[in-house]
């Protein structure tokens, strides 16, 4: 199990999550057909900069940029670059950030201009399912009661779980253990305990959950081409109930 955070540390994941939901902020914004993921990708540098903050994703086994970009039927980990954004897509934007040692980590996924009956199904749904796992999240449930919460959200919709990739703790570094499953059994698994800090990363597919991975040994997508979104939070688990970190 993950080593938990004292209230003071999580204060401290807190000002790491509040430049990510800046980055977020920032690339909302600029999101509109022609601009390309490049140039969301030196928003966020940008924000990382601003606030004395380094990108923990840059770097990490080698990964060549500060922010994912995954593009329709792209799952998660694609690489910023020349694409432009067109009208219909859904994009996916996974920021992370690194401030006095710690780390935050959160991703949304947003239709640009006019998407499809099941681009915007999928959108709200995969979100709903990352707020069922948050609202999972509280002193006495269990591990499997977190992935419970995003399988029935997402199944229940005619939709899959991605097969092949959780979220995770975090804190001192981007990914600590335990992994954090997106489908479970309720009340199976670890207890959880105030000071767990999970990063919850729904993704969520409208077809299959089977994945592949493209040659640049990084972007991931569906099998059989159709949408995919992700959302993700990172999540402090308190006597308090559940404390969302990446938020303004
Ligand atoms: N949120 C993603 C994850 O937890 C971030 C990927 S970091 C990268 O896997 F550096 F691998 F892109
Ligand atoms: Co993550």
């Amino acid at each position: 199990m993950s080593r938990v955070k004292s209230r003071d540390q999580i204060a401290k994941m807190r000002r790491a999550g509040r430049v990510v939901a800046e980055m977020h902020e920032e690339i909302r914004g600029a999101l509109r057909p022609g601009v390309t993921t490049a140039h969301l990708d030196e928003i966020a540098r940008a924000v990382l900069q601003r606030r004395g903050a380094k990108s923990n994703f840059f770097g990490y086994m080698g990964y060549p940029a500060a922010i994912c970009a995954s593009v329709n039927d792209e799952i998660v980990h694609g690489i910023p670059g020349a694409y432009r954004i067109r009208d219909g897509d859904v994009v996916a934007i996974d920021c992370g950030a690194v401030l006095g040692g710690w780390h935050g980590d959160a991703a949304f996924t947003a239709g640009v201009g006019r998407i499809s009956e099941v681009a915007a199904s999928l959108i709200e749904v995969t979100e709903r399912s990352l707020l069922a796992a948050i609202d999972a999240m509280v002193v006495g449930n269990h591990m499997g009661d977190v992935g419970y919460a995003v399988q029935q959200t997402a199944e229940r919709a005619g939709f899959s779980i991605v097969e092949g990739y959780t979220g995770h703790a975090i804190g001192r570094a981007l990914h600590e253990n335990p992994d954090v499953p997106n489908h479970g059994r309720p009340g199976r698994g670890a207890k959880l305990r105030p000071g767990d800090v999970f990063a919850l990363e729904p993704m969520v597919n409208a077809g299959s959950g089977q994945t592949y991975a493209l040659e640049d040994g990084w972007t991931v997508k569906s099998a059989d081409g159709s949408l995919s979104a992700h959302f993700e939070h990172t999540v402090a688990v308190t006597s308090d109930g559940p404390e969302v970190l990446t938020v303004p």
